[in-house]
C-alpha cells in the first residue's frame, strides 16, 4: 500500500497488482477531503488490513460521509463492507443497477445507498462533486466525476494501463513512465477493460471524448494509472487511438498448460 497526495485534498491509496501476461496494474482508491468526506472505491480484497489501517489514518471513521463506488468490480469493492460497518455515517453512491449487482453479494440496507445517475450533483459542504459516465468503462454501473472546487477528475478504470513494473504501477505521476510504455499499456487496457472499444464508430467515439476534453482537467486520477497532472489532452488523444488497437485475446489453455509447465520443479536426478 502506498499512500500519496496527488491532488489538493485527496490521498491515494494506490497498490500494483500483478497480472501475469500483462504486468503490474495499479489499483487505487481515493480519500477526498472535502467538508464532508468521501472515499472513492476501496482496494482489494487481499489487502484490506493494510487498506483499512491506511484509511483511518486519514479520516476517523465517525467523519466518514460517504463512500463513492465506482462500480462494483472485485478491485473497487475490497473493503466495502468493513468500511460501511465502521463509518456509521456513511452513505454508499452508486447508480441503480451498481446497487442491484452488489446486493447480490451484499446485505446492503438501501437507507444506506444514495443514488447518482450521470449527470447528476451532490453537495459535499464545501464543494460538490458531478458524476459523468467515462468514455470506456467495463460496467453498465460506471460512473466517475469530477470536483468542481479543484477541477480533479476521477475517471474509474478509463485511462488505465499495466506497466512493466511494479514502480512505475506506484509512480507519483505518469511522466514517470517511459512515453512508449504508457501509450502502449493504456492502449492495450483499453482492449482488455472495454474490448467493445476495438468495434465502435471512429466519429462517434470522438465525439464521445468533447466533454472531458471542454473539461481540461488539471489532475486525472483513474483507478488503474498513476496521477496524471496536466496531461488530460494527452490520455485522450492515446483513448482516442484505442478503436485501432489489437483486439485482446488471452491466453489459451494450451498456452495455460505451456505457463505452468515452465513452473514444475526441475526433476530429481
Ligand atoms: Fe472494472
Ligand atoms: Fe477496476
Amino acid at each position: 500500500m502506498r499512500v500519496t497526495y496527488p491532488a489538493p485534498d485527496v490521498v491515494a491509496l494506490g497498490e500494483a497488482a500483478p497480472i501475469p501476461g500483462l504486468g503490474f496494474l495499479p489499483v487505487n482508491a481515493y480519500l477526498l477531503r472535502a467538508e464532508q468526506p468521501l472515499l472513492i472505491d476501496s482496494g482489494l480484497p487481499t489487502s484490506r488490513t493494510e487498506f483499512l489501517d491506511a484509511l483511518w489514518s486519514h479520516v476517523d471513521p465517525a467523519d466518514l460521509r460517504w463512500i463513492y463506488l465506482t462500480h462494483p468490480d472485485r478491485d473497487h469493492t475490497g473493503s466495502l463492507m468493513e468500511v460501511l460497518r465502521a463509518a456509521p455515517s456513511a452513505r454508499l453512491i452508486t447508480t441503480f443497477l451498481g446497487m442491484g449487482i452488489l446486493t447480490i453479494e451484499y446485505d446492503i440496507p438501501p437507507e444506506r445507498a444514495f443514488l447518482l445517475n450521470p449527470g447528476q450533483s451532490l453537495d459535499l459542504g464545501d464543494r460538490s462533486l458531478t458524476a459523468f459516465r467515462p468514455p470506456v468503462y467495463d460496467s453498465p454501473a460506471t460512473t466517475g466525476f469530477y470536483d468542481t472546487r479543484t477541477g480533479t477528475c476521477f475517471t474509474s478504470d478509463c485511462f488505465g494501463a499495466p506497466m512493466v513494473s511494479a514502480e512505475y504501477a506506484l509512480a507519483d505521476d505518469i511522466a514517470e513512465v517511459p512515453p512508449n510504455e504508457l501509450v502502449a499499456g493504456q492502449r492495450l487496457w483499453a482492449t482488455v477493460d472495454s474490448p467493445w472499444v476495438t468495434g465502435v464508430d471512429r466519429d462517434a467515439f470522438r465525439a464521445s471524448l468533447l466533454p472531458l476534453r471542454r473539461l481540461e482537467p488539471s489532475v486525472v486520477l483513474s483507478s488503474h494509472l498513476p496521477a496524471a497532472h496536466d496531461a488530460a489532452s494527452q490520455l485522450l488523444d492515446t483513448l482516442e487511438s484505442a478503436p485501432d488497437a489489437e483486439p485482446f485475446v488471452g491466453p489459451d489453455q494450451a498456452a495455460l498448460e505451456a505457463l505452468l509447465a515452465g513452473f514444475e520443479p526441475p526433476s530429481p536426478a
